[in-house]
């Protein structure tokens, strides 16, 4: 049996079509269900539905063998996992975005950013030799900067749609080239390496 765990939410419908692509009966990840655990394929598939950051979580602890998680989640989190295959889905840049007129904010001595990617933020602006205050927020982070909650945002932009929708703008890119990755276990991908690897083979085919 080869455990998954998948994300919720944007990349939930593009995964479960990826893998059943490539033979992975996941039919019922379309079910309308609150289960978090679902099986396939007779008990050779399991799959956890959880939030995107939770994925690594569950994949170094060895719980889970495989995942797909984003690149910006495996950044933040920064576990001890196989990153094996680039998805290519979900294609975004994780932006410092803020007012258009205020484009000097980022000189300010002290810096409110609000981000879901504290470890990331505090990586970023110590690179740049910049203390900042981080307000760490959950979702609907371009709200902090039109409430004045923050004086920049370091989130996420896949159409930029949400920037637009509230007047911000991308004032400087921090990572391009964003995508899903399939990430596993370090433990599994050696002793399930009979399942896992036709499986990396199979994405990698459907993926060309
Ligand atoms: C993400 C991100 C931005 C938005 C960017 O939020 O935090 O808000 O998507 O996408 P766009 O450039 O296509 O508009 P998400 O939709 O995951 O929800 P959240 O606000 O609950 O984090």
């Amino acid at each position: 049996m080869i455990t998954f765990a998948l994300p919720k939410g944007r990349l939930a419908e593009k995964s479960a079509e990826l893998l059943q692509k490539c033979g992975v009966d996941t039919a019922v990840l379309a079910e309308d269900t609150r289960k978090l655990v679902l099986e396939s394929g007779g008990g050779q598939y399991r799959f956890f539905l959880v939030k995107p950051a939770d994925v690594p979580v569950y994949v170094e602890a060895g719980v889970a063998d495989l995942g797909i998680a984003g690149k910006d989640t495996l950044i933040e989190e920064g576990r001890e996992l196989y990153e094996v295959l680039d998805l290519k889905m979900g294609a975004c840049s994780l932006c410092i975005a803020g007012y258009p007129a205020r484009k000097d904010v980022l000189t300010n001595a002290h810096l409110r950013v609000a981000t879901k990617y504290v470890n990331t933020a505090k990586q970023v602006f110590a690179e740049r030799g910049e203390e900042i205050e981080i307000i760490p927020l959950h979702g609907s982070i371009e709200l902090a900067p039109v409430t004045g909650l923050a004086d920049v945002i370091l989130d996420v932009v896949q159409t930029g749609s949400t920037l637009k929708a509230n007047g911000l703008v991308v004032l400087e890119e921090v990572f391009t080239g964003i995508t899903a990755r399939l990430v596993a276990n370090k433990v599994s991908f050696k002793t399930k390496a009979a399942e896992i690897l036709p499986l990396i083979a199979g994405l990698r085919e459907v993926l060309v």
